[in-house]
């Protein structure tokens, strides 16, 4: 299995002076989390980090001291998330059928998680890992701040990342989006706009996406919480 990651990002919602993927998690960087979930998950063979080149030093490092060399390929990125993926996509190997995509900044997710969305990559030529929303989510007119519509919350799902697709079939989907002058937040969306199916896979609630500096706290929270299940486990 081929893995991108996009960390081409600057963080700006952190407020941060440099890439949210760069700050400290619990001993570790953020991208650094996201890369162990991925480097234990077996089926994943190549990592290509989507990035920007005045963060290739410090991306280098992290990848050197998970001894991930090997593995991993540098793909310079673009000036959205959309266009990140799009240059990923152009540095995959030419024997690459199927890609994992998996947003650096989701550094909780598991590696059980990866592996899923892996397998059913097996059967179906797009999907993405996503969690039925618990909140009650309302439809506002920007303009008067007014409540429009409030749709059944039971067909709603939050959307997450990994996002699994058939290589060919993504590439000829962002080029559509070039051509047409789409703008979207995910790849299922590309796939959507073309008309093509994309499957659920269950996602999971601690796959949060490291946003604002809350974020930070909460992750760090739940990797301790980990940590103490581990422990216990190894020593009951
Ligand atoms: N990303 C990317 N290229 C971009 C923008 C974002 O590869 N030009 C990546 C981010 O590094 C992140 C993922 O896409 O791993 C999801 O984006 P987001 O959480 O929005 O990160 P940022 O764009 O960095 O944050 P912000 O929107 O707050 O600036
Ligand atoms: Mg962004």
């Amino acid at each position: 299995m081929h893995l991108l990651i996009p960390a081409a990002g600057s963080g700006r919602r952190m407020g941060s002076s440099r890439n949210k993927l760069l700050l400290p998690l619990l001993g570790q960087s953020v991208i650094a989390w996201t890369l162990r979930a991925a480097q234990a998950a077996a089926s994943i063979e190549w990592i290509g980090i989507i990035g920007q080149p005045h963060d290739w030093q410090d991306f280098k490092q992290i990848v050197a001291e998970l001894g991930l060399e090997g593995k991993v390929q540098f793909i310079q990125g673009g000036a959205t998330r959309q266009a990140s993926v799009y240059c990923g996509l152009q540095g995959l190997p030419a024997d690459a059928k199927h890609v994992l995509i998996h947003d650096g900044a989701r550094c909780l997710a598991t590696p059980d998680l990866f592996e899923r969305c892996g397998a059913m990559l097996e059967v179906c030529k797009g999907l993405i890992a996503a969690v039925p929303v618990k909140d009650t989510i309302k439809i506002v007119d920007p303009a008067t701040q007014i409540i429009e519509q409030t749709p059944d919350r039971s067909n709603l799902w939050a959307a997450q990342t990994p996002q699994g697709f058939d290589v060919e079939t993504l590439r000829h989907c962002h080029q559509e989006g070039r051509r047409l002058g789409w703008e979207v937040t995910d790849d299922a969306a590309l796939f959507e706009q073309c008309g093509l199916p994309v499957k659920i896979v269950m996602g999971e609630d601690t796959n949060l996406k490291v946003t604002t500096p809350v974020d930070l706290t909460i992750a760090e929270f739940i990797l301790k919480y980990r940590a103490e299940l581990l422990a216990e486990s190894q020593n009951p």
